[in-house]
């Protein structure tokens, strides 16, 4: 028998395949397309990704740069995927084999396997379109039969390719208390890159979003914007490279940093999804097609109200006991609230939790502090008709706790050096399938023997530093990734069991904000800075990609210059709660506050719901102004809040969005401090959608005093 060397097999396989002419690989939604051709050389090509284009503009597309490029082969740019194989060659070759579609209601996948012709790897791109909303997904499946691990040193979830003459790129940065802060910035060629390297409180400093403008910035209603992001709760990266012809690649997925994958044969490297939609319309549009996208998809109970909750972390810090919260619940129940949440402070007995140096990983209630335990407190709380939630930091420990002495190899730290703290404390080793029972154990202990806890806050409050795993040994170099494998195996332990349970996602403030996580949580902690006009700027940044059901917002006693109703009226444009010692409020504080929760329940669906148009940015004048609408445009929220009082500030009419120009609406001011009246010329007057939409509402800011106004508008 004539035996053909494996590289002629697979040269005449790819002979074969050239014969066949594979038709446009279409993924597209309601406004937009991505079309992939297979070239004659059977390699996924990108050619066309915008607006929607028709079935005979698509026959005429042709060329398109490599859909998932690989190293080693002929590209010189940033590579999507890097493989060293066995034998030490580093390069892949992917040509395209099959590719199938499914279809579930308006969500459509479609599967594009590729192989190497010499070597046996397969790698499957996986494309999700949500069409009525518009948002796309990819993720990568990489597998292979060599006869060792194969390493993977590069991984990305998928890329985009861009033609324009400019690009403008919109990040945001930040720091504890000072989160999301916006910055758009035109790319040059070479390599822009945002990216984490924290591990645990990935978004710390970047958060996992862009903006990419194309030809021009685009801003609230128009130009053409794409708004991308990664499904992941550990480290990311985003590459936004121009080469020599000014063409663009992004290439979204896990960071590589210190991360070389070692794939066993048989084995699945599943990437997580890189999410983006895309929008002709700037980047109002492109945040409303994330929100109904996350409402409806991509976050717990999306679609269902959240509690107004009262919080005792301002208000008492670790300095409570069972008398003082029991006092607490009765101010919750003053006000009308749903549910008390009981935050850090109250565990530990050998070591007890009074600051952020001791107790943690000791999760048992504090006998001193709550000598009838946790049980008590949800009854009476019950009694008081309130639910009762609970504070908890399960992948932490304190070195000045029992946990620690007890399993000092639960630990990640590095041998040979010193530990290295961060808030006094150290991350447990999670990828340890011990650790994650314990974590799970937390939890479900809490949940069996109180059935009436109603609500969780789950804390993490530092990133990695000095990270060793003694469970991983030798593999060092997965431990990123399988630490947010390892968390997601725990959080999908807790949703089988506890499938609608809220929990809200913290990470000392904003420091883990992603649609990989949100699948497990219902809404967030953006930012320990609580003053309501810092609140103005960083909850304005959030709405660029979360709905206003996801964003914590807590009415507290920072920023001391402001008035209750401004700090109240900036929580409700988020989740309202509350977050503040409440015996210090005056008769007419607690009036006010009482009927602010009832008005804020009234209007929540709209807000929570809604479809949302910032108006007026906080970045472009000395106010914002925003707004939601509900689906049949019968009624709508406006907030203003006034940011810097200035002599030389002239406000011009605000023209609203997202009406039925057909309709007469009522304009009303609400949520007013008791015993004042609106002085707003607008209020109670009437107009038809188009008026408002077109000339707009006179509701210039006046005085010199940081104020706000919260208007209903409602259809006659
Ligand atoms: C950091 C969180 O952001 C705060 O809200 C609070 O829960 C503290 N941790 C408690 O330690």
């Amino acid at each position: 028998m004539i035996r053909f060397p494996a590289l002629v097999l697979a040269v005449l396989t790819c002979i074969q395949l050239q014969a066949q002419r594979i038709a446009p690989i279409l993924i597209e939604t309601k406004n937009a397309s991505l079309v992939l051709n297979v070239a004659g050389n059977q390699r996924v090509l990108q050619s066309y990704f915008g607006r929607k284009i028709d079935k005979a503009s698509i026959g005429k597309l042709s060329g398109g740069r490599e859909a998932y490029l690989t190293a080693g082969m002929e590209n010189q740019f940033e590579p999507a995927i890097r493989m060293v194989h066995n034998d030490g060659n580093p390069s892949l070759d992917l040509r395209y084999v099959s590719h199938s579609s499914k279809q579930n209601g308006t969500v459509i996948t479609t599967d594009i396997l590729m192989k190497d012709p010499v070597y046996p790897v397969e790698v499957t791109l996986h494309y999700t379109a949500w069409t009525n909303e518009d948002v796309f997904s990819c993720q990568t499946i990489i597998r292979h039969q060599e006869k060792k691990p194969v390493m993977l040193t590069q991984y990305a979830s998928g890329m985009l390719h861009f033609n324009a003459d400019q690009y403008w790129l919109t990040q945001f940065h930040g720091d504890w208390a000072r989160e999301v802060n916006m910055v758009e910035e035109q790319l040059t060629h070479g390599i822009k890159s945002l990216e984490s390297k924290l591990g645990t409180r990935t978004n710390f400093y970047q958060t996992q979003f862009y903006f990419l403008s194309l030809n021009r910035p685009s801003d609230e209603n128009t130009g053409e914007t794409i708004a991308g992001t990664l499904n992941w709760t550990g480290n990311f990266q985003f590459t936004f490279e121009i080469d020599q012809r000014n063409a663009l690649r992004v290439r979204s997925g896990i960071n590589p940093y210190a991360s070389e994958y070692f794939l066993a044969p048989n084995e699945t490297f599943t990437t997580p999804e890189m999410v983006f939609t895309w929008s002709s319309n700037g980047k109002g549009q492109a945040s409303r097609n994330l929100h109904r996208w996350a409402r409806n998809y991509a976050v717990l109970n999306g679609k269902e109200e959240r509690m107004v909750l009262l919080n005792n972390w301002e208000a008492t810090y670790t300095k409570f006991d069972e008398n003082r919260l029991v006092e607490l619940f009765d101010e919750g129940k003053k006000l009308g609230v749903d549910l008390f949440l009981l935050d850090d402070g109250w565990f530990g007995n050998n070591h007890p939790r009074n600051d952020d140096k001791t107790g943690l990983g000791d999760w048992e209630a504090n006998k001193t502090k709550l000598p009838h335990g946790i049980g008590y407190l949800v009854n009476e709380s019950e009694k008081r008709g309130l639910h009762f939630g609970i504070w908890l930091e399960p992948e932490m420990a304190n070195p000045k706790s029992d946990l620690y002495k007890a399993h000092p190899d639960w630990i990640l730290k590095l041998p040979n050096r010193e530990e290295h703290y961060g808030r006094n404390q150290l991350v447990l080793d999670l990828t340890n399938p011990k650790v994650q029972d314990f974590v799970f154990r937390i939890v479900d202990d809490l949940l069996t023997q109180n059935p009436g806890l109603a609500y969780i806050k789950w804390d993490c409050n530092r990133s990695m530093t000095n990270a060793y795993s003694p469970y991983l040994k030798e593999k060092q170099s997965h431990l990123y990734i399988e630490y947010t494998r390892s968390l997601y195996k725990v959080l999908d332990r807790i949703r089988v069991k506890y499938p609608k349970l809220p929990i809200m996602l913290c990470a000392g403030g904003g420091g883990r904000t992603d649609y990989g996580a949100m699948k497990y949580f219902t809404e967030f902690w953006p930012s320990d800075n609580t003053d309501g006009l810092e609140r103005v700027f960083i909850q304005w940044g959030y709405s660029y990609f979360f709905p206003a059901n996801t964003i914590s917002a807590h009415v507290t006693s920072m920023g001391k210059n402001q008035s209750l109703k401004y700090r109240t009226d900036v929580a409700m444009m988020g989740r309202l709660g509350y977050d503040i010692r409440t015996n210090t409020f005056t008769p007419q504080d607690i009036e006010f506050t009482s009927n602010a929760i009832k008005t804020y329940k009234r209007i929540s669906p709209v807000i929570q719901q809604g479809d949302q148009y910032r108006l007026v940015s906080p970045y472009e004048e000395d106010r914002a102004v925003l707004m939601y609408v509900n689906e049949t445009k019968t009624s709508s929220i406006l907030f203003q809040y006034f940011t810097t009082p200035r002599r030389k500030n002239i406000f011009t009419n605000v023209r609203l969005q997202g009406l039925d120009p057909l309709k007469i609406y009522r304009i009303r001011e609400i949520n007013l401090y008791p015993g004042t009246k609106s002085g707003s010329p607008e209020n109670d007057k009437q107009y038809t959608g188009e008026y408002l939409m077109s000339i707009g509402l006179n509701i210039a800011p006046r005085g010199f005093a940081v104020t706000s106004n919260v208007f209903e508008i409602e259809a006659e």
